[in-house]
């Protein structure tokens, strides 16, 4: 459902980010793409949403090419979620929600009032799904920080898109809500049918939640395997070089699979 073929980004000053990335996604798959900081995970994301113009190679979602004139079809078809939320402070978590629906180049506060009862019913609906009904008529700054997350994902789903597309997702969050928000990830893609891409650089998350494992570093893919044939020698290939102590998340001992913490914001 996703296809991306030789796929390049050298920036303006001379960064290059990706060289020669080739990746093909199928529907309902959960993808980690695992690699440290400046490897050109977000590089990636933003290509595929088309917030970057790759400077050579294609990428397709559902066999539509991205390009500047498929933009608007291409963003109807993708959810991003972000590791800052990226939400309205002063809005409520449902009209945070409801901007999912909104074209980007719409202001978002002034066009709220365009919205019918279906579109807030189905808002509502979105964020039972999170497990934040309760707080629909919270302010979003009012939130936690995993409250806010569930809204971001709230705001992703709306639109019923075929592909999510995570950019570290719980990098601002303890282990615990970390592991609770991309719980509510994995549940959403099972229940859904809903393709997921997400940026991680924690190797404990990936092999925990992904199906497959891409590694991203130098802009390049080292590994692209199931998650269940990756082992510690694949893993160190991605870091090589980088010696961050990246290995196994902060704290994420503390995570407790067994227990079903889900709706636990
Ligand atoms: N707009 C930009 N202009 C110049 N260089 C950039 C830009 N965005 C990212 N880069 C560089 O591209 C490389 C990959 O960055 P990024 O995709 O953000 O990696 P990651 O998300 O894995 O940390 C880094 O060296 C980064 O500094
Ligand atoms: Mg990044």
């Amino acid at each position: 459902m996703l296809s991306i073929a030789h796929l390049g980004k050298t920036f303006e000053d001379g960064t290059r980010a990706l060289s020669d990335v080739s990746l093909e996604v199928g529907k309902g798959e959960f993808v980690v793409v695992l690699g440290p900081s400046g490897s050109g995970k977000t590089t990636l994301l933003r290509c595929i949403n088309g917030l970057v113009t790759p400077s050579t190679g294609t990428v397709e979602l559902e066999g539509r090419r991205v390009a500047k004139d498929s933009l608007r079809q291409v963003r109807g078809r993708i959810g991003m979620i972000f590791q800052d939320f990226n939400l309205v402070g002063n809005l409520t978590a449902l009209n945070n929600v409801l901007t999912g629906v909104l074209d980007r180049t719409a202001t978002m506060a002034s066009l709220l009032y365009l919205f019918n009862k279906e579109h807030k019913l189905w808002a509502l609906e979105c964020l039972d799904r999170v497990g934040i009904l309760a707080k629909a008529y919270t302010r979003a700054d009012r939130l936690s920080g995993g409250q806010q997350q569930r809204v971001g994902i709230a705001r992703a789903i709306i639109k019923k898109p075929a592909v999510l597309l995570a950019d570290e997702p719980v990098a601002s969050l303890d282990p615990l809500i970390a592991f609770n928000i991309l719980s509510l990830l994995k549940d959403i893609n099972r229940t859904h049918g809903i393709t997921v891409v997400c940026n991680l650089h924690q190797v404990d998350f990936a092999l925990r939640f992904a199906d497959r494992i891409v590694g991203l570093a130098g802009g390049g893919i080292v590994m692209d395997r199931p998650t269940d044939e990756v082992d510690e020698g694949y893993i160190q290939d991605i870091y090589r070089g980088h010696d961050q102590g990246l290995f196994f998340g902060p704290g994420a001992d503390q995570a407790r699979p067994e227990e079903d913490l889900r709706f636990t914001a």
